[in-house]
């Protein structure tokens, strides 16, 4: 493990004392705290710009700890649980009265995971309780999957960063809403959608959309600075192209189907051949392009089946409409 047993016993103590610590899971960093003490969790709202109606995933370190967060446990939660956890998967069910409204957004459901991040679960065996964390990244920009990526844009907002190296799925986990009468999908990622449907024996279509306070359903989530340009795969050179001659700084997310054509870009990122690669990569192939200064990035969008799914939607909202913009 890249964290000290010293580091870990620090961390659990700003837990204790209400402060903000940086955790490393396999999808991405997670801006943590006490999920019990509301103050604290008015400073992760403050830290990362985000209204407080917002809701959180409480992060717990063992499955059976699931009773002690939520009203009653149905047979799809046990089912998922013991399949995926620990590991990219949340759950919505109905909180019980331990759980803060302020963890919640002021809804009467609660997300709960547990991550599978040996960093993260060592944190949670030695704090004890459940660690609410949001992605570590300002409101609406792009989620953070190395530490280096969350001390640049948080900075002093954060008491401790837990280095655990880079996230490895990359994309933040599958939310899938138990809380009703039959199971919905609320954000695709790093379980998929035909993964859950196998475990459940039953198909797993999407939620209904809970609009202004779902955050991860806002279009203009996971923004780079960059305006992102999706097009089809066979047209992404040719858009590119006339992009640059429009005196645009380009960027090319060049799919793998078009590797043999000549692109004239400012930087080029081949998509890499399997999902689990492109997942991992994204939010820092995002992060690349602001910094070799593209204002424009042409992508295209995988097939939406199993980690695409997952992929296409935070591309989509990449290029979804900008608030103010
Ligand atoms: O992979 C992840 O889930 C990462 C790591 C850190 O665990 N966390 C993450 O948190 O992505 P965040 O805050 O960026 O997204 C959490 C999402 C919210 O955007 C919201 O869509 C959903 O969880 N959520 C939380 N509580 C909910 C609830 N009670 N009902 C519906 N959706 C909820
Ligand atoms: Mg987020």
């Amino acid at each position: 493990m890249t964290v000290s047993s010293e580091e870990l016993e620090k961390a659990a103590e700003t837990l204790r004392a209400g402060g903000l610590v940086a955790v490393p899971t396999e999808t991405v960093y997670g801006l943590g705290a006490d999920a019990e003490n509301p103050a604290a969790l008015a400073r992760v709202f403050q830290a990362k710009g985000r209204p407080p109606t917002h809701p959180l995933i409480v992060h717990i370190g063992e499955s059976d700890h699931l009773d002690r967060w939520v009203r009653e446990v149905p047979e799809t939660a046990r089912l998922l649980a013991a399949a995926f956890w620990p590991g990219p998967l949340t759950l919505v069910l109905r909180r019980c009265a331990r759980v803060p409204l302020a963890a919640t957004g002021g809804l009467e459901t609660v997300a709960i995971r547990m991550p599978d991040h040996p960093v993260a679960l060592a944190l949670l065996a030695e704090f004890g309780g459940g660690i609410a964390a949001p992605s570590a990244n300002r409101f609406g920009s792009v989620s953070p999957t190395t530490a280096e990526h969350v001390r640049a844009e948080l900075g002093a907002a954060v008491d401790v960063v837990l280095d655990g190296g880079p996230c490895t799925v990359g994309v933040e986990s599958t939310i899938v809403d138990l809380s009703g009468d039959a199971p919905r999908l609320l954000r695709p990622g790093g379980v998929t959608r035909e993964e859950l449907e196998t475990v459940l024996g039953q198909a797993v279509p999407d939620g209904a959309s809970d609009g202004v306070r779902v955050p991860g359903q806002h279009p203009s989530h996971y923004a780079p600075a960059a305006k992102v340009v999706l097009v089809d795969a066979e047209q992404v050179v040719a858009e590119a192209e006339l992009a640059d001659k429009q005196g645009h700084r380009v960027g090319v997310l060049l799919p793998a189907s078009q590797t043999g054509m000549p692109v004239t870009a400012h930087t080029v990122i081949t998509v890499p051949a399997t999902d689990a690669d492109y997942a991992r990569g994204l939010y820092g192939f995002l992060r690349e392009f602001d910094r070799q200064g593209c204002d424009l990035v042409i992508a295209c969008l995988p097939p939406r089946e199993g980690l695409g799914l997952a992929i296409a939607n935070r591309l989509g909202r990449a290029a979804g409409p900008r608030p103010g913009a």
